[in-house]
């Protein structure tokens, strides 16, 4: 029985969900990684898209052309202007990735052999041209979370992965995806390196394109709500469907925070035989967790 999902990342087999990879448009980020690009995903918290990077990581898997690594690098933020401590985290995030994802291992062991000759601030373009080199194919490397970095420790990953550019697809990743909530020319960088605050813009100016992922429309809210009734029979009323949209303008969230709410807790709500009607939705509105937060803080950012 698939349900709503809230938190995080959608699986499809678990979760209602509009199938990621169709959300953005794939034949412009196929080309972009045919064309060794770099290049920047972002959209508010919660938009969808760690789901759409880790379904892109899938299909390039899939496909074989490419070895594609999804990783998380929030972890780093706490390092701070600490270049070192960023560094080893950035390097761990990745080492384990390559180990979840494709069963590499080895890049651990790369990390601690190539860190006294290159340094925290040369590591981990040294790591990304020594696994590039090994690699039979292209990599292609996924960073989430990039701007949860700051200050000196984003410089220095924003600089690591510019001087390696110019190595690719043989001794650098083909495509590196940098994704967060901000574009990069809104990356403001205050660093105890630089005198004055320098824009993310300046610092990797190699990026090919920005690609913004966006809420979804009425069409997708309702195939979305669509997926429950097909799986339990329960309706949703028209009334209901347009309410939905009314509160959540499509925010990807705001739409399963609703839905799961008026059809997983709300008890009435659980009767199958029962079709959701508006009523429900606005105690949904009420009673979801977070709900009444998220809505109003979202629909004045999009207003
Ligand atoms: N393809 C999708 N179909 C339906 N809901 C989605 C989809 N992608 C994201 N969502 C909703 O957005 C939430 C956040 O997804 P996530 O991929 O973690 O977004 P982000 O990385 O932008 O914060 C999910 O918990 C889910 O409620
Ligand atoms: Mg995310």
């Amino acid at each position: 029985m698939r349900f709503f999902n809230t938190e995080g990342p959608v699986r499809p087999d678990m979760h209602y969900c509009l199938p990621p990879l169709y959300r953005w448009d794939l034949g412009e980020v196929l080309q972009l990684i045919e064309q060794q690009k770099y290049f920047l995903l972002h959209a508010p918290r919660q938009t969808g898209k760690t789901s759409c990077l880790l379904a892109l990581m899938a299909h390039l898997n899939g496909e074989g052309r490419y070895r594609a690594v999804y990783a998380n690098l929030e972890i780093a933020q706490t390092a701070r202007e600490d270049v070192p401590r960023g560094m080893r985290a950035v390097c761990g995030a990745i080492a384990s990735a390559a180990d979840l994802y494709l069963s590499e291992e080895r890049l651990f062991d790369w990390t601690d052999a190539l860190w006294p000759g290159y340094g925290a601030d040369g590591v981990l373009n040294g790591l990304l041209k020594r696994w590039s080199r090994e690699s039979p194919q292209p990599l292609v490397l996924l960073l989430d979370e990039v701007d949860a970095l700051v200050g000196d420790t984003l410089i220095s990953l924003l600089r690591q992965l510019r001087a390696g550019y110019t190595q690719r697809p043989e001794a650098f990743p083909s495509t590196v995806v940098l994704c967060g909530v901000r574009d990069l020319r809104d990356y403001r960088i205050h660093a105890s390196s630089e005198a004055s605050p320098i824009t993310g813009g300046s610092a990797f100016n190699i990026k090919a394109k920005s690609l913004r992922l966006g809420d979804f429309d009425a069409a997708e809210v309702a195939t979305l709500l669509g997926q429950h009734t097909a799986e339990t029979g329960q309706a949703f009323a028209p009334e209901a469907l347009a309410r939905v949209w009314e509160l959540t303008r499509g925010q990807p969230w705001l739409v399963n925070a609703l839905a799961y709410e008026a059809c997983f807790e709300i008890r009435e709500g659980r009767e199958r035989t029962r079709p959701i009607d508006v009523g429900l939705i606005d105690r949904a509105k009420f009673s979801g967790p977070h709900v009444q937060d998220r809505m109003s803080s979202s629909l004045s950012c999009a207003g």
